[in-house]
């Protein structure tokens, strides 16, 4: 049993998340830490709102509510809609969280204090029209690198290139969309990235079996033009974590706050203090996650993001770890991930375009958009998302293949024998057989699953269900009954027990089926299947069972096209 720690990239908190959002981060976190816990790990599976920055002023201000108010609120929305997708996180925290704010200052007090720190006078672009700094997302205009012309002041979408406001050609006020803009001095911290150049560069060079996606973007900014620069952690705004060093003030810092993306990553080891405070444990508990000199030598550090977060994951916050001299657990495996885009175009929260979690939610259940997201994720390149391929996987691989085995085994069961596994038979070669085959498909998913490959992972799945499929088709044990009854009891009672071995298998991808599937045969065994004979014996014969109902209903083009036409638009 090994320790395995799961941080999922945080959520803005700026409003409810896309289904793009989901799958690049939440859900295949979610996956892996289920697994993990599944094969009975022990599992520290951790998300947050993120709650700092432009992002969450501009959204509550949209939304007419002081900040902190809409950032409590949101917080609730998205935890909510969290848990109804299944996403098992340990601890849901906030990064405004008291945790949050001292070990922000923590780390930026050990980083001044071994020379990482530089107080630099800078130019900011200052809103006319506004009155005010126009920091990060305040600000939009043309990229620098690309030419993308809907490019943020902090970071551009399209090419991931990490901007400066004032590198932005064309700038416009995203407030007001004023024009009317100077540059202005003003003082700020700066994190001094390019010293710490060369450790981080040892570091991902030492990261072989990392995924080409993170290590390409990772040494793309490390290397390229002029290389890693330095980074500013100020900003000035009223809402965000003080500019303290440790507990102390900071000369010349007085109303600023620390940048969002410097104390967001460092709410990943916040809020597994939240978490164990929550649960009234004292702080060893989470330290035993974090600390390499209290615990946390034999933990594997696991992230989960889209690639648009990767510099932040490969460079600032190792920068961040690193700088602060301290033995802080670093992450041992980025497992990152390219975009979903929505029938020809872009999910996009700020346009409202696409499905949101709540609006899928509202349509069906969670496990429908698990299946479909977790089995087209994005890894190899982008992936799409249509009404059309999502009714197809849908009605094929949930409803004609697990589903369907499920109802023709139950009631088939419950017409000749009862709801009770029958008695009778022994296991004979086709059983043998089936027991090879699944032998070996098991362990090919494990290992896609160990290595986090999510499609492969789900294809081996499916293809786990389609055996029984299969084997209930050769055997029929409608013809066998007439002239063998004992025989047939034989095969529905494998049949039965395959539906609690695929309960087990399946539940990292759809956990509330496999719950329905283990409810309908009576049973809490959750036992990872070592050996695929004896998962088979696990329900004896005279164990009672009930026949589900339909595990998976499927999408009719009617639904499928009124879903599309509702979904075409832009949400408000
Ligand atoms: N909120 C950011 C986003 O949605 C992710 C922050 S991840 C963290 O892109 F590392 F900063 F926490
Ligand atoms: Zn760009």
């Amino acid at each position: 049993m090994a320790r395995h720690l799961i941080t999922s990239a945080i959520p803005y908190i700026n409003g409810i998340k896309h289904l793009g959002n989901l799958v690049g981060s939440q859900l295949p976190a979610d996956l892996f830490a289920r697994y993990l816990r599944g094969r009975g790990h022990e599992v520290m599976f951790i998300c947050a709102t993120d709650e700092h920055g432009t992002p969450a002023e501009l959204a509550a201000a949209k939304a007419g509510q002081p900040v902190a108010v809409f950032c409590a609120q949101m917080h609730e929305t998205q935890a909510d809609i969290a848990r109804r997708f299944g996403l098992s996180f340990d601890h849901f925290g906030r990064s405004s969280s008291q945790r949050n704010h001292v070990l922000t200052q923590h780390f930026a007090g050990k980083l001044d204090e071994n020379g990482y720190i530089a107080e630099v006078e800078e130019s900011q672009v200052y809103s006319i029209d506004d009155g005010r700094f126009l920091p990060d997302r305040y600000i939009e205009g043309t990229c620098p690198n690309c030419g993308y012309d809907k490019a943020r002041g902090d970071q551009c979408e399209n090419c991931t290139k990490q901007l400066d406001p004032t590198d932005l050609i064309e700038p416009r006020s995203a407030i007001s969309g004023s024009t009317n803009l100077e540059v202005r001095a003003t003082k700020h911290l700066y994190l001094r990235q390019r010293a710490l150049k060369d450790r981080i560069a040892e570091w991902i060079d030492s990261k072989t079996d990392w995924p080409i996606l993170t290590t390409s973007i990772a040494r793309k900014w490390l290397n390229d033009g002029d290389g890693l620069q330095d980074r500013g952690i100020t900003r000035d705004l009223d809402w965000g974590i003080p500019v303290k060093k440790g507990d102390q003030p900071w000369p010349g810092m007085e109303g600023k706050v620390f940048y969002v993306w410097f104390d967001a990553p460092i709410e990943y080891i916040a809020a597994t203090a939240e978490g164990t405070d929550a649960h009234g444990l004292p702080d060893s508990a989470w330290r035993r996650w974090w600390r390499l000199d209290e615990g946390a030598g034999d933990v594997t550090y696991t992230q989960f993001m889209g690639k648009d977060n990767v510099p932040f994951h490969t460079l600032s916050f190792p920068a961040t770890i690193i700088g602060s001299g301290e033995p802080w657990k670093l992450v041992d495996y980025i497992k990152s991930f390219n975009y979903l885009t929505y029938d020809g175009g872009q999910f996009s929260t700020s346009q409202g375009r696409g499905v949101f979690m709540d609006q899928a939610l509202s349509i069906l259940p969670a496990d429908y958009w698990r299946w479909w997201l977790l089995s087209h994720a994005p890894e190899s390149g982008d992936s799409e998302f249509t009404w059309d391929n999502f009714q197809q996987s849908v009605n094929k691989d949930l409803a004609d293949v697990l589903g369907n085995f499920v109802s023709r085994i139950t009631k088939f069961c419950r017409s000749k024998f009862g709801e009770v596994i029958p008695e009778g038979g022994s296991y004979g070669p086709e059983e043998e057989a089936l027991t090879q085959a699944l032998t070996t498909r098991i362990r090919a998913y494990e290992g896609f699953m160990d290595g986090m490959e999510v499609r492969k992972s789900a294809a081996e799945l499916r293809a786990i269900w389609v055996l029984g499929n299969e084997y209930l088709q050769a055997a029929a044990p409608w013809s066998t009954f007439k002239t063998d009854p004992e025989k047939a009891a034989m095969q529905v009672r494998l049949g039965l027990n395959l539906i609690r071995l695929y309960a087990v298998l399946s539940a990292p991808f759809i956990p509330f089926a496999s719950d329905a599937m283990l409810d309908a045969m009576r049973t809490g065994n959750r036992d990872w299947p070592k050996d695929a004979r004896t998962a088979l014996d696990a329900l004896p014969a005279g164990h009672a069972f009930t026949v589900p109902d339909v595990l998976f209903a499927k999408i009719t083009d009617e639904s499928r096209d009124e879903w599309q036409d509702r979904f075409k638009g832009i949400r408000d």
